[in-house]
């Protein structure tokens, strides 16, 4: 008969786990970032009676310049390195997007995830004015928010934010956004969409010859089936970008995906 374990030893074995966590999350530069997410923001949350993304938009009111794009970007890295951490693609990996947007040049663009609209105004401060950039937004308080992002940064006529869930909207864009073709996507949603909206933008005829895909956070917390699926299919053709996890030393990446067509030749 098996006996019920001794209470020290079961308590010995929790905090060998939880120095373990300690240990996995520190040496992978995630425990800053653990520690404002689930310690400090709720607290700020809870103290202050807001969002922490309604904080990054009002130090954003009162730091930033209206209608000078740098001065928001630099007043959202400020708040977000030094108060409290958030999922913006960031300033390091936000330099490898700005030289992809600017080798590319794209006069249609999208890009599935905004939340504070922090990348909405990096890639929006790069188009031609003739460009635009659709962003397409699940939850409607970051919506709102990268509305009034781009409002305070002087984008809102290049920038077009939809409200709703990426499988939904993707369909819909030819008709009700008038699209043809996409000369490039900012993949940077939930991770686990990276792949079937993929599938749904080559389904739906939006991917031509030549559009570039650009995933963020391929590494972490990782897309490890989009990133088998690019990289081995004979239709895209792909670069990675090493770089770090916004606000933090976590080692992170961006994957380039160019779209070949779907006659591409196999590889060999
Ligand atoms: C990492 S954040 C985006 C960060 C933003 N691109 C930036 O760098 O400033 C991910 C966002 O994707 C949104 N999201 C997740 N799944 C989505 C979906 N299926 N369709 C649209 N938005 C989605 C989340 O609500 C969240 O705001």
């Amino acid at each position: 008969m098996l006996e019920t374990p001794p209470l020290l030893l079961v308590a010995f074995l929790l905090c060998l786990s939880l120095l373990g966590l300690l240990f996995f999350l520190r040496r992978s530069g995630l425990l800053f970032i653990c520690w404002n997410e689930f310690v400090l923001q709720p607290i700020y949350s809870l103290l202050m009676g807001d969002s922490k993304e309604q904080r990054i938009l009002r130090h954003v009111l009162q730091h930033a310049v209206a209608g000078d794009p740098e001065s928001v970007l630099e007043a959202i890295d400020t708040y977000c390195s030094q108060k409290e951490w958030a999922m913006n693609v960031g300033d390091k990996k936000g330099q490898i997007v700005d030289a992809v947007v600017r080798e590319q040049r794209p006069s249609v663009l999208l890009e599935l995830g905004a939340y504070c609209g922090y990348s909405a105004v990096r890639m929006g401060r790069l188009l031609a004015p003739d460009a635009r950039l659709l962003t397409i937004e699940l939850n409607p308080d970051y919506a709102a928010i990268t509305q009034q992002m781009l409002d305070f940064a002087g984008l809102q006529d290049r920038v077009t934010v939809i409200l709703g869930a990426s499988q939904d909207v993707i369909p819909q864009l030819k008709k009700k956004y008038d699209v043809d073709t996409l000369d490039m996507v900012f993949l940077d949603h939930w991770k686990d969409r990276y792949l079937p909206d993929t599938l749904l933008l080559e389904e739906c005829g939006l991917l031509r010859k030549g559009t570039v895909l650009l995933a963020d956070n391929v590494i972490c917390p990782g897309t490890p089936e989009f990133l088998a699926h690019v990289r081995g299919s004979s239709r895209f053709d792909c670069t990675h970008f090493s770089s770090f996890l916004e606000y933090s030393q976590a080692v992170d990446g961006l994957e380039k995906a160019v779209y070949m067509g779907p006659d591409s030749p196999a590889r060999p």
